[in-house]
C-alpha cells in the first residue's frame, strides 16, 4: 500500500457518504471555515454590486454615527452570507451578536437578546426564515421603532408595556427568501442577493485560501478546482483541502495541477463539478424514463434517494446548468443533459421541451 492508497482509505473511513460537493455545511467544515473566512471587504472576493452598495451605506452610517439600516442577505448555501455579516460588523466597528432562527424558541429568548444589545451593535440572525411566529411579532416593533412590546399578566389585568431598545442593526441571512413573511421582509432597508461566483473569482478564492492553509497553489491547479466547484466558495475550499492532502502526502511545497487532478478524479468529480450521484440521476432519467417526464418520488425510488433530497440538494445545480427542467408533468432531461452523458436525445423528445431549453439558455 503506498501513500496515496492510505489517503484514499482514510478519506473513505472519514465518511465520504458526506457529499464533497454539497453546498451546505458538512460535519467538520465549521472550524476550518472560520480560518478561511475573509475578515475584510478587500478579502471578500466577488459580489461587487452588493459590496459597492454596502460600502456606501456603511460609510454613511459611520459618518452619521448611527446604526446601519437592517440588512437581509439571501442566496444559496455556501456563497458567503455569514462571512459578509461578520465583515459588515467589522467595517462598522460594531460588536456582533450571533444567533439563528431555530435557536430562538420563545418570544422571551429574543427579548433577552434584544435588551442586552448596546447602541449600534449588530445582531446577526442566521436562517431567519425559521423564526416562529410569536418571535417574529416581537421583532417587528424592535426593528421599526426600536421598542420592545410585551404584555404582562393575563386576562383583564393584562397590560402592554413598551421598553425602549438601543438603535441596533439586524442582519438576517436566509437561503429561502420566499419563506420569509412579507411584514418581516419589508422591515429590511437593505436587501442583498448573493450570486454564484465566476470561475475567475473562485480561482482567486482558492489561491487565497491555499495560502492561509500554509501551502500555496499553482494557478492552473486553483483554476481546475474552481471549475468544478459549482459556483460555490464553500465547495471550492473543501476540494482545496482534499488537494492539500495529496500535496502533503506527496511532500510538495506547492499544490500542483497533478495533485488537484488526482484528487478530483479520485473523488469522481467531473469537469462541471458533477459527482456520481448526479450522474446516476441523469442516467436514470435518460435510460429508465426515456428523458421523462417523471415524478420526483419515482425518480427517488429508482436511485435510492428521498425526493426531498433530490429537490433540495441535487436538482438546483442541474437546473442551473440547463440539464433538466421542471415541467407541470414532472422532471425532464434536456438536450444538454443528454450531451453531457454522451447520449443522444430520443427522436420523440426533440423540440418537445425547447421552451425550457431557451429559458435555461438565457440564465
Ligand atoms: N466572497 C468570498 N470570498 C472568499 N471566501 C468566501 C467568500 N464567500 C464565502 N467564502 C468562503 O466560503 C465559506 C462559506 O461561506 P459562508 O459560511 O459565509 O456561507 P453562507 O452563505 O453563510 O452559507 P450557509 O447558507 O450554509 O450559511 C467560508 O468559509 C468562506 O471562507
Ligand atoms: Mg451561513
Amino acid at each position: 500500500m503506498d501513500d496515496l492508497d492510505v489517503l484514499v482509505t482514510s478519506n473513505a473511513e472519514n465518511g465520504f457518504e458526506e457529499r464533497i460537493i454539497e453546498a451546505e455545511e458538512n460535519y467538520g467544515d465549521a472550524e476550518i471555515e472560520n480560518v478561511l473566512r475573509p475578515k475584510s471587504m478587500d478579502g471578500y472576493v466577488g459580489q461587487d454590486k452588493v459590496k459597492d452598495n454596502l460600502a456606501v451605506f456603511i460609510a454613511s452610517a459611520k459618518m452619521r454615527s448611527d446604526a446601519l439600516d437592517h440588512v437581509l442577505l439571501y442566496g444559496p448555501p455556501g456563497l458567503g452570507k455569514t462571512t459578509l455579516a461578520h465583515i459588515i460588523a467589522t467595517e462598522l466597528g460594531s460588536q456582533l451578536k450571533v444567533t439563528s432562527g431555530p435557536a430562538i424558541e420563545r418570544a422571551g429568548d429574543l427579548a433577552a437578546i434584544l435588551t442586552n444589545l448596546n447602541k449600534n451593535d449588530v445582531l446577526f440572525i442566521d436562517e431567519i426564515h425559521r423564526l416562529n411566529h410569536s418571535v417574529e411579532e416581537i421583532l417587528y416593533p424592535a426593528m421599526e421603532d426600536f421598542t420592545l412590546d410585551f404584555i404582562i399578566g393575563k386576562g383583564p389585568s393584562a397590560r402592554s408595556v413598551q421598553l425602549p431598545l438601543p438603535k441596533f442593526t439586524l442582519i438576517g441571512a436566509t437561503t429561502r427568501v420566499g419563506m420569509l413573511s412579507s411584514p418581516l421582509r419589508d422591515r429590511f432597508g437593505v436587501i442583498c442577493r448573493l450570486e454564484n461566483y465566476s470561475i475567475d473569482e473562485l480561482t482567486e478564492i482558492v489561491k487565497r485560501s491555499s495560502e492561509k492553509l500554509g501551502i500555496p497553489i499553482e494557478d492552473l491547479a486553483a483554476r481546475e478546482i474552481a471549475k468544478r466547484s459549482r459556483g460555490t466558495p464553500r465547495i471550492a475550499n473543501r476540494l482545496l483541502r482534499r488537494a492539500h492532502d495529496y500535496a502533503i502526502v506527496l511532500k510538495h511545497d506547492l499544490v500542483l495541477l497533478s495533485d488537484a487532478q488526482k484528487c478530483l478524479s479520485m473523488l469522481e468529480i467531473d469537469e462541471l463539478g458533477l459527482d456520481s450521484t448526479d450522474k446516476k440521476l441523469l442516467t436514470a432519467m435518460a435510460k429508465k424514463f426515456n428523458g421523462g417526464p417523471c415524478g420526483l418520488d419515482t425518480l427517488g425510488a429508482t436511485i435510492n434517494e428521498d425526493s426531498v433530497t433530490i429537490e433540495d440538494v441535487y436538482e438546483p445545480y442541474l437546473l442551473r446548468l440547463g440539464f433538466i427542467a421542471r415541467t407541470p408533468r414532472g422532471r425532464v432531461l434536456l438536450r444538454r443533459g443528454y450531451e453531457h452523458l454522451g447520449l443522444i436525445m430520443p427522436e420523440k423528445n426533440i423540440g418537445l421541451y425547447s421552451i425550457y431549453e431557451e429559458q435555461n439558455n438565457e440564465d
